[in-house]
């Protein structure tokens, strides 16, 4: 396991399907062919494709979810499937791809006005970027994955797109680090350095970027031929979301405590009362997040 938990995966699907910036997606689905050959990396169990290919405008629609976490990817074709169902459409069974054992499975989508090629592919992405085949790909996404890269990844991506002829990108839901919790309480600011250190940690891919990655990522591919816009995709949590609120509070508490344990008894308490605010309702949150899309620039004559 990667240690994204499919639960987890399940809560913030709803959330990033409404906060994602609708304006690059309408723009990265214009830069698409008719029959758009898709990837998505670090897929989980599709979300991605979930939220966005009704919004593409494309009748039929190839997608390869890419990630390195088996249980994940083997959860994907089931939980496409049931979206899938529960809007009436035909499903064909899994079939496996590549050698008998492979992880890898396929499966078929039909509903009366979109045709969606679902395949998985576990590939670990620290690996040579090279071994992607970006250049197989009119289009590629990734959602909540950047903040897990090093700039050193970002170098090597960004020059595996080039080499690739710079297929259009949209990377969506890069938390940017601005956090803020209503109400405001005196240790937030602690916890946030404590929590926003820890996430700078090796991820695998070298230090990790953390809520610098869509900025450094926007500046590599504009040095790289591309017109970068961002926009924000951020969370607005109330009471409607207090499950994930709770997790949430959770998280950066025990990111904190790991990251300066000499703290570790001020970020419990701060914990503490958190989820007291949460449980007497009222309690807010907010999570910046940036949606990045990438478009070739047109070459001069
Ligand atoms: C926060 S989850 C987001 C999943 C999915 N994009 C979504 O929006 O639900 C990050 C994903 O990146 C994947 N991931 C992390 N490190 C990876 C690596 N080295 N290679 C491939 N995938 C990776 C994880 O397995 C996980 O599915």
């Amino acid at each position: 396991m990667s240690g994204f938990a499919l639960d987890w995966l399940r809560l913030r699907e709803p959330l990033d399907g409404r906060s994602r910036a609708t304006a690059l997606v309408a723009d990265f689905a214009a830069a698409l062919p008719e029959r758009p050959a898709l990837l998505d990396l670090g897929a989980g169990t599709g979300s991605t494709l979930r939220q966005l290919a009704p919004r593409l405008g494309r009748a039929a629609q190839g997608w390869t979810l890419l990630d390195n976490d088996p249980a994940l990817l083997a959860q994907a074709p089931r939980e496409i499937a049931d979206w899938a169902a529960s809007r009436g459409w035909q499903v064909s069974d899994p079939q496996v791809l590549g050698q008998p054992g492979s992880d890898d499975a396929g499966i078929a989508l039909r509903g009366p006005d979109l045709t969606l090629d679902v395949e998985t592919r576990r590939f670990d992405l620290t690996g040579d970027p090279a071994g992607l085949a970006l250049g197989r790909y009119d289009g590629i996404l990734a959602s909540a994955l950047l903040d897990l890269v090093s700039a050193a990844w970002v170098g090597r991506f960004v020059a595996a797109l080039a080499a690739a002829g710079r297929p259009p990108l949209l990377l969506g839901l890069t938390v940017d680090g601005r956090v803020a919790f209503t109400p405001p309480l005196d240790d937030d600011a602690l916890v946030l350095a404590c929590f926003h250190g820890h996430m700078r940690r090796d991820k695998g891919f070298g230090p990790a970027l953390g809520p610098a990655a869509a900025a450094t990522l926007a500046g590599a591919l504009d040095q790289a031929g591309y017109r970068v816009a961002l926009a924000p995709s951020d969370w607005c949590l109330g009471a409607e979301e207090t499950a994930v609120q709770r997790l949430m509070i959770d998280g950066y508490a025990r990111s904190a405590g790991a990251q300066d344990p000499a703290v570790a008894g001020r970020i419990g308490a701060w914990a503490g009362r958190r989820q007291a605010l949460l449980q007497a309702g009222g309690a807010a949150l907010a999570v910046g997040h940036t949606d990045l899309l990438a478009l070739p620039r047109r070459q001069r004559c």
